[in-house]
């Protein structure tokens, strides 16, 4: 059954695949920009995006509640249903409740946005999300002025989700943000990609993407979300705290315990591969370096 979501797109607001090569080198030249943004404003991103094709982005994944491997996610991630789908937003927000996912999406402006995705096992893609500001959410759930954090939860459906039997996470998968992080302009839910249904095993129907950030921040298939005071219970934190901060800024100069951050593998370049420099804030410096003005990101991990 096809979401809901999809018919809320207006033509303007999807970019044809065909289409995506014109588009973005239409807005690298107008901005020297590389960000898809098409209802909203433009940020700066990092140049010279080439989004991978859907067959990396939807085969080579992490999304451990379907198996640990790189393809079980595309393998298992097919019986998970997605609709309908109800996203509990509480804590400090004035509008608590359980919200339908059509009706989050009846009201979000859906924008496209071509980001790279750093992920903490050094290697990387881009992606193109469609997808809306989580902050247009907090907006929306009257998130409370001075609440510190939001935390997030991935749904748990033994049923579904045949990883769940290994005790690799403290499961439900928990992830959380600082509440500037959440309500900056590049952090979105992302609900598609290439302008199709996000798939499956990409975090359907509904997952946060935060650039800047290691790839495990951006928790998928989200049911609830809650505005809070204490810094969020973070899954990978809660398993290895001296691997997983619950910052987990990209940062080429702090070196995982077990590997180099400072170069990443970029899926899809070919047979031999190929290697890029890890940028500081994953390229996206400009727009986030000063959320963390006068902290030790050396420390605070
Ligand atoms: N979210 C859940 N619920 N479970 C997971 O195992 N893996 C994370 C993140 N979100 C994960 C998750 C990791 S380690 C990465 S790198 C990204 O999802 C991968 O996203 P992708 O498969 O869409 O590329």
């Amino acid at each position: 059954m096809p979401r809901i979501w999809k018919s809320k797109f207006k033509d303007h607001d999807v970019t044809p695949r065909g289409a995506y090569l014109n588009r973005r080198q239409i807005m690298a030249g107008a901005a020297g920009l590389g960000l898809g943004s098409l209802a909203g404003p433009v940020l700066a991103a990092p140049t010279g995006l080439e989004p991978n094709p859907m067959k990396d982005i939807a085969n080579y994944n992490n999304y451990y509640e379907f198996g640990t491997s790189k393809t079980d996610p595309a393998e298992n991630a097919g019986g998970l249903t997605t609709a309908p789908w109800t996203v509990k937003i509480d804590g400090m927000v004035d509008k608590p409740g359980d919200y339908q996912l059509e009706d989050i999406l009846a009201k979000a402006q859906i924008e496209e946005r071509i980001y790279r995705m750093r992920c903490v096992e050094a290697w990387s893609m881009v992606i193109p999300w469609n997808g809306f500001t989580l902050a247009s959410l907090l907006d929306r759930a009257g998130a409370q002025p001075g609440a510190k954090y939001v935390a997030f939860e991935t749904v748990q459906r033994p049923e579904e989700m045949p990883g769940l039997r290994y005790p690799v996470l403290n499961w439900p998968y928990r992830e959380g943000l600082r509440m500037d992080e959440a309500m900056h302009p590049l952090t979105i839910l992302a609900t598609g990609i290439y302008g199709e249904d996000i798939p499956n095993q990409n975090g359907a129907p509904i997952r946060l993407v935060v650039p800047w950030k290691y790839g495990f921040k951006g928790i998928k298939s989200i049911v609830r979300i809650t505005v809070q005071n204490e810094e969020p219970f973070t899954s990978w934190n809660d398993a290895n705290a001296q691997e997983y901060g619950f910052y987990s800024n990209v940062n080429p100069d702090v070196n995982h315990p077990r590997w180099s951050q400072a170069t990443e593998r970029v899926i899809g370049a070919g047979l031999f591969g190929s290697r890029r420099e890890t940028d500081m804030f994953n390229g996206y410096g400009e727009e986030v370096a000063s959320l963390y003005d006068g902290m030790d990101l050396s420390k605070n991990i």
